[in-house]
């Protein structure tokens, strides 16, 4: 198989406060940009696994030269398109995947940027799953807290029961015949509140096959998880 990977960056993360500071995937974690990390992680895998991939970088038209200055602290080489996002994560996502087309790939692994962590051997579960014929696979981990839904008053109104459910992460990883139309369908019907593809594939009637996600391919969100994640990365130096 052939894969390209897309990695979504377009997004303005409201969520991490500070706008002061930029949007979190430029923001510093071990001395470089969070986008970095996640680059170089696929970038690592691909060369210890001896595979090559074509990356398309989706970023914010603003973000053209937090990006560039991104980009030169990348290992040279590197396959890499950069287009412009849409207004939500599911456009930012077909915009890349169009880019990728050109390319025509057998297969597509969708990438947060915000997730520097994904490491090798996850690449490497979620590589096998697509090569023994999945057409779409999504690491997840099983959900360890007891789950409670709540009204807005603040009081529990259940306890949901755990079991068989789910944290989805990325990447999620398609076969690219199949996940573009099913982008491009759901762009059509005027949805474009999905967020994540796996949740596309399953409305465009796609099987999606689970494999086992990791604890450390947490995303980042807040301000707390990009000083957490600044933190793995300097004790991992020492
Ligand atoms: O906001 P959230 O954390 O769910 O975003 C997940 C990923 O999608 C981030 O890497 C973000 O940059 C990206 N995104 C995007 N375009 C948007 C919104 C989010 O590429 N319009």
């Amino acid at each position: 198989i052939s894969c390209g990977v897309v990695i979504v960056a377009a997004g303005r993360g409201e969520r991490a406060g500070a706008p002061e500071e930029g949007p979190k995937q430029y923001r510093l974690i071990g001395g470089r940009p969070v986008i970095c990390h996640t680059l170089e992680a696929f970038a690592t895998w691909a060369v210890e696994a001896s595979r090559k991939l074509v990356f398309v970088v989706v970023i914010h038209p603003d973000d053209e030269a937090l990006f560039e200055k991104a980009r030169q602290l990348l290992s040279p080489g590197l396959d890499l398109t950069v287009v412009h996002g849409g207004s939500t994560r599911q456009l930012s996502v077909l915009a890349g995947l169009r880019a990728l087309s050109l390319r025509a790939p057998s297969h597509v692994m969708i990438q947060d940027a915000a997730r520097p962590f994904v490491d090798n051997a996850l690449l490497e579960r979620c590589h096998d799953a697509l090569s023994v014929g999945h057409d779409a696979v999504l690491p997840a981990i099983a959900v360890a807290d007891t789950l409670k839904r709540a009204g807005a008053d603040g009081l529990v109104s259940e306890t949901v029961p755990r079991t068989g459910l789910f944290g989805a992460q990325t990447p999620q990883c398609f076969r690219f015949a199949s996940i573009l139309p099913a982008h491009e369908e759901a762009a059509r019907s005027a949805r474009t509140d999905f967020t994540d593809d796996a949740s596309i594939a399953e409305w465009a009637g796609m099987p999606v096959t689970l494999v086992e996600g990791s604890p450390d391919n947490f995303k980042l969100t807040t301000k707390r998880d990009i000083a957490m994640a600044d933190q793995i990365l300097n004790r991992t130096a020492l």
